[in-house]
């Protein structure tokens, strides 16, 4: 089995905006089947890292690897094609559509109509939105919505799959069905969250890589990271700042 390989690898991955390195020769391997979490303090380098993995920004050196194949300097249709699926921030839903058509239609870019209409159901019940199917989603709230346009990511059966601050704005019953969401998808394809909610961290228990300055400073498991004393300087100190 394939259960240790790496499906990305990113070697001296380098983003560099004028003179500022917002990433810095990047060295970093996601194993198949693994759910990772990128933390860092604000400015760290997590946003342009995941842009750079998505095709939103061309790297300015490195390389990206996934399955063997080089994404760096991709666009985002290419790189979506390849099997990865990308979760933004911004909703890119069908107001006036039912939930369950919205994520048919997503599904139904690859598979025929009945399996498509399998994938959807299989969908809401992963992601435990069920009860949503029939709803229009222009009426629906903001993080119900966010839960939404994730089953359509993962409608596209895609084999890794990328997340950026997947819980922010969400209350704590839909950052609940989110976790464990993840945590049932982790195993069946690849996945990289990029999110600073230390509490959503700890219920998805992933393991996390901190970004500080553009480098990847230390990765771990949550007890590790959590109990590290200068990530909590670097990060968790800042962070409690600034959740006041
Ligand atoms: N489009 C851009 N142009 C110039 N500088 C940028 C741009 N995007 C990010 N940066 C800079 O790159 C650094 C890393 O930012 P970012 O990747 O957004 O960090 P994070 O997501 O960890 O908060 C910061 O110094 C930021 O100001
Ligand atoms: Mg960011």
């Amino acid at each position: 089995m394939t259960a240790e390989r790496a499906i990305l690898t990113t070697s001296r991955l380098t983003m560099r905006f004028g003179g500022v390195v917002a990433v810095d020769q990047v060295d970093f391997t996601l194993k198949t089947g693994e759910l990772r979490c990128l933390i860092g303090p604000n400015g760290a380098g997590k946003s342009t890292f995941f842009k750079c993995l998505t095709g939103q920004l061309k790297p300015t050196a490195g390389s990206i690897l996934f399955a063997d194949r080089e994404l760096s300097g991709k666009n985002t249709h290419d790189i979506v094609r390849q099997g990865i699926g990308i979760k933004t921030q911004v909703p890119n839903l069908f107001d006036g559509l039912p939930a369950r058509e919205n994520i048919a239609l997503s599904a139904r870019q690859r598979h025929s109509q009945k399996r498509s209409e399998e994938i959807t159901d299989e969908m809401l019940e992963l992601i435990r939105i069920t009860a949503l199917a029939h709803r229009e989603v222009g009426s629906l709230a903001h993080g119900e919505r966010q839960l939404i346009e994730l089953a359509m990511v993962l409608a596209g059966q895609p084999r890794l799959v990328l997340l950026d601050e997947p819980a922010a704005g969400m209350t704590a019953e839909e950052r609940g069905r989110l976790a464990s969401a993840l945590r049932d998808l982790a195993g069946r394809m690849s996945l990289i969250v990029v999110e600073h909610d230390m509490q959503f961290i700890k219920d998805i228990a992933t393991e996390i890589t901190v970004f500080h300055r553009g480098r990847v400073f230390i990765e771990g498991d949550v007890a590790e990271i959590m109990a590290h004393h200068e990530v909590q300087e670097i990060y968790l100190g800042k962070e409690a700042d600034g959740a006041a």
